[in-house]
């Protein structure tokens, strides 16, 4: 499949002429690579476009969408199609059943078909406290990308550092909360899912963000400068050790096995303040996480007001991630 590559000041004069000549393959769509732009043509057509690149498109983007199944169709039995994969930045995530896993290449090619991207790798799962990824790349290759999401810029390998889609809005309401002049602790930064859109979104006076991971951290202090945010301090190190004392008036604790962090949290505040709790629940004990914020308040001689528990997505079948926000004084 033949395109017309052009520096990107030339694109619309080479589209013009393309679909003047009736060339342009409009089943496939116009993309773009830094600066340069690629312009699908029909096979043949290429005497057409003497002195320009023309390039055979590996990974083509089609116009209309089509789904995976019509893709594998023949190729794949439907029932091991997945019915569901994520996109962050150009890479697309898809986890595989264990039948499936045979058909993986298949699979991968077919989603590189329907998404403009540059490679496509099996999730196994994340682990331990740091919730490293475990990944295996199916097609295409590269495992680094900027993935864009409310206003903000998040540069991530996804083979080392996890990023979590369902959590955008929680990301966008926690920023909102921010009122101006605030200082704000960050204990489980990672490359920066809330410090970046505070950062970004409100005018918080300073914010400290600490992450255990090397590999989060070195994209914490990329996606720090890609945002052009000056006000946030990053700390390497563990939550449970660094965490600054008597200084906050929130505390983000965005991680869902984190109860352990909690006395740290409260010592974290300045007097009193307002702590973001997150918790992986089962349905069956879905007001642990309140009781535990409220025992931790207890234990520390602090009062506490539940301003807020809800969902944030469900986890697994029957376990919800939930965030618990409470003005602990
Ligand atoms: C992956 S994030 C959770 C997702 C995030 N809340 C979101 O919005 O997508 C949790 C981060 O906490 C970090 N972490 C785990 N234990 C820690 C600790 N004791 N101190 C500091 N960071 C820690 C992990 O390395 C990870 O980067």
């Amino acid at each position: 499949m033949k395109a017309v590559r052009v520096p990107k000041s030339e694109a619309e004069q080479v589209r013009k002429l393309a679909e003047k000549l009736g060339v342009k393959d409009k089943s496939r769509r116009i993309t773009a690579f830094g600066d340069y732009v690629e312009i699908p043509i029909v096979d043949g057509a290429e005497k057409f476009f003497e002195g320009y690149t023309i390039v055979e498109q590996k990974n083509p983007v089609f116009s209309k969408k089509k789904n995976l199944k019509e893709v594998l169709k023949g190729k794949v039995p439907e029932e091991l199609i997945p019915t569901n994969y994520k996109v962050i930045g150009d890479i697309v995530i898809v986890k595989l059943d264990e039948k499936a896993k045979k058909y993986a290449k298949a699979i991968g090619e077919a989603l590189m078909q329907i998404n403009p991207c540059k490679a496509v790798w099996c999730d196994f799962g994340r682990f331990g406290m740091k919730r490293k990824p475990k990944m295996e790349l199916i097609a295409g290759e590269g495992s680094v990308t900027e993935h864009k999401e409310n206003g903000c810029r998040f540069r991530l390998d996804v083979t080392k550092v996890m990023f979590s889609l369902g959590n955008q809005a929680e990301r966008m309401r926690v920023a909102r909360l921010v009122e101006d002049g605030e200082i704000v602790v960050d204990m489980f930064a990672g490359i920066g899912y809330f410090s970046i859109p505070i950062a970004v979104h409100s005018k918080a006076k300073r914010i400290y963000a600490i992450e255990i991971n090397p590999d989060s951290y070195h994209f914490l202090l990329k996606n720090m400068r890609l945002n052009g945010v000056e006000n946030i301090i990053p700390i390497l190190g563990d939550s449970q050790f660094v965490t600054p004392e008597g200084v906050a008036d929130r505390v983000v604790m965005g991680h869902i096995y984190c109860h352990d962090y909690l006395y740290t949290a409260i010592r974290a505040l300045r007097g009193e303040g307002i702590i973001h709790y997150h918790e992986s629940t089962p349905e069956a004990v879905i007001d642990r996480p309140i009781r535990r914020v409220k025992k931790a308040c207890g234990k520390m001689g602090k009062k506490c007001e539940i301003l807020n528990f809800k969902k944030v997505k469900n986890y697994s079948p029957g376990v919800y991630h939930v965030v618990v926000d409470a003005r602990v004084y």
